[in-house]
C-alpha cells in the first residue's frame, strides 16, 4: 500500500514539525515584546536558499498573533501581515497589497471597515500614478505615496492599539516581507523602510514591526538605494541545524508519519545520523533526503543502504536538489565548458581546499584560462577562495560537489 510521505522538501515546515531555532525565537520575541511596548525593533532575516527563514517566519506568526505561546513573554496578539516581494512588485502594487491584508485582518467590525476605507482611500490614487506620468512627477508622487501610506497607517495602528468600545484590543502590527533580495530597483526598498520609520514614529506610532527576510545579497539592495537604511535593522541571520535539531527534523518526520499511515515506519540510527551528515545542516536537505528515502524503503525500516541508494539514484535526493540549486549555477551563470571543467575537477576533492596547483595538473588548457575561471567563478560566489592561504579554493557545499560527480556531465549532454 502507498504511504503518505511525512516529508516537505518543497514547502515551509509546519509548527508540528518545527525543530531548533531558540536564539532566534528568543530574539524575535524580544522584539515583539518592545513594540508593543512602544519601543518597535525590526528586524533583517538572511540566510542562504533553504535554510529555513520561511519557516522560521511561519512559526513567527503564531507566536506573534497569539496561537502558540511565546517562550519568554506570554501571549502577544498583534495584527501580522506577512508578502512575498516578486521582482514585479512596485510601491503602488505593494501598498495596495498590505492595505488589503489589513482590510481582511481587522475590517470585521462594520465601523471598523468604514474607518479603513477613509484612511486608506488613498489607494484609490496609486492607480492613476501608474498611468504615464513623467520620471520628476513620479519621484513626487512616491514621496507622496510614501507619506500617505505611513500616515494611514499609524492612524490604523493607533486605533487598534487604544481602540473604541467593543472593539479587540491589538499589540500592534507586524509585517513581514519575505524575499525581499527579489526587490526591484523601482520599489526603492532601502528608502522606503527608512522613510516609513521615521514617519511613523513623527505621527507618534510605535507599535510596528518590520521583518525583512532575505538572501544574503538583500543587506546590498537596501543599502544600494539607501545607505543607512541597514541601521533600522537588527541583523539576524540563519544558520544551518545543530545535529540534535537535524535529528530531531527526522524523528519528528517518521512519528508524524506513522500517525497518518496505517502501515508503521522506523528508521535506524546510521540511517538518521547519514541524513543529518548529507544535508550539512541545510534543513531543506534534510527533507528532501529522509523524503527520498521513505519513499524508496520498502520494508518499513529505513536503513543506511536505503539512505544511500535514494540519495545517489536518478531521480533521488541529490538529483533533486541538484536540479532545484546548482543546475542554474553550473549551467545557466557559466556559460563555458573549461570552467565546467575546473568545477569537475574540484568536485574530485568535495568541498575541502584544493590549491590551483593540483588543479592545473588535471586542467586541459591554458594557464590564462584556469586563471580566469577561478576568479569568475569566486566574483560569482560558485567558489570560494581561502583567505588565509594564497592560491586555495573550494566548492561551496559538498551537495554541490557530490551533484556534479554524478549529474554533472549528465545534464550537459541534455544542454
Ligand atoms: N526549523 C525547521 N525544522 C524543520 N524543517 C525545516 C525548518 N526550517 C526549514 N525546514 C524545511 O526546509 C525546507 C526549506 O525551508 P524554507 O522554505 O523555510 O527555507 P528558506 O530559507 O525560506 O528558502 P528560500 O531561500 O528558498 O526561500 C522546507 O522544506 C522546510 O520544510
Ligand atoms: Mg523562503
Amino acid at each position: 500500500m502507498q504511504k503518505i510521505n511525512p516529508f516537505t522538501p518543497n514547502n515551509p515546515v509546519s509548527a508540528g514539525m518545527f525543530a531548533g531555532r531558540l536564539s532566534e525565537i528568543i530574539a524575535l520575541e524580544k522584539g515583539l515584546f518592545q513594540t508593543k511596548n512602544g519601543f518597535p525593533n525590526n528586524y533583517l532575516i538572511t540566510g542562504e536558499r533553504g535554510i529555513g527563514k520561511s519557516s522560521l517566519m511561519i512559526y513567527l506568526k503564531y507566536i506573534s498573533c497569539g496561537d502558540i505561546e511565546s517562550l519568554e513573554h506570554g501571549k502577544f496578539n498583534f495584527i501580522t501581515v506577512n508578502t512575498v516581494l516578486s521582482e514585479k512588485s512596485d510601491l503602488g502594487i505593494f501598498i495596495r497589497l498590505i492595505e488589503k491584508k489589513i482590510m481582511r485582518e481587522i475590517g470585521k467590525l462594520e465601523k471598523v471597515r468604514k474607518f479603513l476605507a477613509d484612511t486608506w482611500s488613498f489607494v484609490q490614487r496609486i492607480k492613476i500614478m501608474d498611468s504615464g506620468i513623467s520620471e520628476s512627477q513620479r519621484e513626487q508622487e512616491i514621496d507622496i505615496l510614501i507619506d500617505d501610506f505611513a500616515y494611514s497607517l499609524a492612524e490604523t495602528c493607533n486605533r487598534i492599539t487604544k481602540p473604541e468600545k467593543d472593539e479587540e484590543k491589538r499589540d500592534g502590527i507586524i509585517f513581514i516581507i519575505d524575499e525581499a533580495d527579489n526587490a526591484s530597483e523601482s520599489l526603492r526598498i532601502g528608502y522606503f523602510f527608512k522613510t516609513v520609520t521615521e514617519l511613523l514614529q513623527q505621527n507618534g506610532c510605535n507599535n510596528i514591526m518590520f521583518i525583512v527576510v532575505g538572501l544574503p545579497e538583500v543587506v546590498e539592495k537596501l543599502s544600494s538605494s539607501h545607505e543607512s537604511s541597514v541601521r533600522i535593522f537588527t541583523s539576524l541571520k540563519i544558520n544551518e541545524l545543530n545535529m540534535i535539531d537535524r535529528e530531531y527534523v527526522i524523528n519528528k518526520g517518521i512519528e508524524e508519519g506513522n500517525k497518518i499511515n496505517d502501515e508503521k515506519t522506523s528508521i535506524t540510527k546510521e540511517a538518521i545520523s547519514h541524513i543529518s551528515k548529507l544535508s550539512e545542516g541545510y534543513p531543506h536537505f534534510i527533507q528532501q533526503f529522509a523524503f527520498s528515502a521513505f519513499d524508496y524503503n520498502s520494508d518499513g525500516e529505513i536503513n543506511d543502504e536505503d539512505v544511500l541508494e535514494a540519495a545517489i539514484r536518478e531521480g533521488g535526493a541529490i538529483d533533486a536538489i541538484g536540479n532545484k540549486y546548482y543546475a542554474n549555477s553550473f549551467h545557466d551563470k557559466i556559460k563555458s565548458d573549461e570552467y565546467r571543467q575546473v568545477l569537475s575537477i574540484m568536485a574530485e576533492e568535495m568541498n575541502s581546499w584544493i590549491k590551483k596547483a593540483e588543479i592545473r595538473k588535471k586542467f586541459i588548457g591554458d594557464d590564462s584560462t584556469l586563471s580566469n575561471a577561478l576568479q569568475a567563478l569566486t566574483s560569482r560566489k560558485i567558489i570560494l577562495r581561502n583567505s588565509s592561504r594564497m592560491g586555495e579554493y573550494r566548492l561551496q557545499q559538498r551537495g554541490f560537489a557530490l551533484w556534479i560527480k554524478l549529474f554533472g556531465n549528465r545534464a550537459k549532454t541534455i544542454i
